[in-house]
């Protein structure tokens, strides 16, 4: 199990690197994410989330796009002019859901967790959470897409909540 950094860790503020060799180590981090997010009970996560400054992210699908999928080094390419709300969650802001409105199709380049390039036209959840994940890799988190209030109260509430945590460390 890996730790997940939170809101106010710095790491999901960094610049992310681009991944360059797919060695051993990428493939056991890659896997221990995925034991991570079970765990959590996720559905996405990006490498920032566990203090990682790089570019991939990992997908665990159980409706819609069932599956496993590993992005790395990826760009989205293309985006669906039409948008929609959904309610989003991150594990990175535990215990806070909000209403976010993004784009319902992405067409995304990636390549797997052996380097090998791929394209993927995603609809539904699939492309909601890969523009979720993607965003962790630029710095951004889903409450940045909304009101300043909005932002503002989240942020408020969740120090707030963490606060008793946070004195015991
Ligand atoms: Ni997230």
């Amino acid at each position: 199990m890996l730790d997940i950094y939170t809101l106010d860790d710095e790491v999901l503020r960094e610049d992310t690197e681009s991944v360059k060799s797919f060695d051993s180590s990428l493939r056991m981090l890659v896997d221990a994410m995925f034991e991570t997010l079970t765990e959590a009970d996720g559905v996405g996560l990006a490498a920032p989330q566990v203090g990682v400054s790089r570019k991939f992210f990992i997908v665990d699908l159980h409706e819609g796009e069932k599956g496993r999928y590993v992005f790395v080094n990826p760009e989205i390419i293309e985006t669906s002019i039409e948008e929609g709300p959904y309610e989003e969650g991150c594990l990175s802001i535990p215990g806070f859901y909000r209403e976010v409105m993004r784009p319902l199709r992405v067409k995304v380049q990636a390549q797997d967790v052996n380097g090998k390039h791929f394209t993927i036209d995603a609809s539904g959840l699939l492309a909601r959470v890969i523009q979720h994940e993607n965003d962790h890799l630029n710095k951004t988190l889903f409450i940045d897409h909304l009101s300043e209030e909005e932002r503002d109260r989240v942020v408020k509430a969740f120090r707030k909540k963490n606060k008793k945590k946070r004195k015991k460390d």
